[in-house]
């Protein structure tokens, strides 16, 4: 059975007081929910506060996004090396948000998990359709296009052993709208299937994460879908309490 996994994903918000005491009690909140991975992704800038706050706890740290190069002249960039320098275990790469709003493109992404990977972090590569996609009835087509890359890389086997999936319907990020658990299952299903075609035993090992709009009162039906090993989850993981609770639905 996969084991759970629940990352918060704090986007622009905060500052080191709020970042410092939410992660605290995030770290004092999920202690009891041995069952279950969880992480949070607190903005760069905050990370040695939060690493901090998190000692000692089940928590794990992570990156927002990171630069597919490696060290260099790249203004404004963090490379996967100063996260796991940070104290970071985890990086989340090609959200929706990174794609729409800073060029992301699916051959960048699958060069940010390449050198995530090879850094020794666990990348949590997000794919997903937009409303237009999902009423042309492109979402499959869109996210086979958005894995193409990366099930094209020579090290796919032992990138998938590594790994983690998040699909994340861009309609339903922020939006309050969450797809149903049926609609969540049909697309994690339909990833499986693609990463099957690949490697069949990675993909029966491999989490896949449901993010659009996860709060307390959606979780548990989110995660008792087969293929939902967990959430990616926004807006909730700004309240300690929120977040804790959709953990514990998670935990098994
Ligand atoms: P949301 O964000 O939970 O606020 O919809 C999810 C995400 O963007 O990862």
């Amino acid at each position: 059975m996969r084991r759970r996994l629940v990352v918060g994903n704090w986007k622009m918000h905060g500052n080191r007081a709020s970042a410092t005491a939410l992660a605290s009690n995030v770290a004092a909140g999920t202690k009891s929910c041995s069952g279950v991975d969880v992480g949070v992704c607190p903005p760069a800038i905050l990370m040695a506060p939060v690493v901090a706050a998190l000692a000692g706890s089940r928590v794990a740290c992570g990156g927002q996004d990171v630069s597919e190069h490696e060290s260099g002249a790249y203004t404004g960039e963090t490379a996967a090396g100063m996260l796991v320098d940070a104290g970071c275990t985890l990086v989340i790469v090609g959200h929706s948000e990174r794609r729409q709003f800073f060029g992301d493109t699916n051959d960048r992404v699958a060069a940010k998990l390449v050198r995530a990977a090879a850094a020794g972090l666990t990348p949590i590569l997000c794919v997903g359709e937009t409303l237009t996609e999902r009423r042309k009835a492109e979402t499959s087509g869109v996210i086979a296009a958005q894995l193409a890359p990366v099930l094209a890389l020579p090290n796919i086997r032992e990138l998938l052993a590594r790994m983690v999936i998040a699909y994340e319907p861009v309609w339903a990020i922020g939006t309050g709208e969450t797809a149903t658990p049926e609609q969540a299952q049909e697309v994690h299903a339909f990833i499986r299937g693609a990463i099957a075609a690949c490697d069949a035993t990675a993909a029966g090992a491999l989490r896949i994460l449901y993010g659009g709009s996860v709060k307390p009162d959606n979780a548990a039906a989110l995660f008792a879908k087969p293929d939902v090993d967990g959430g990616l989850v926004g807006g909730a993981a700004l309240k300690a309490a929120d977040f804790t609770q959709i953990c514990a639905a998670a935990a098994r």
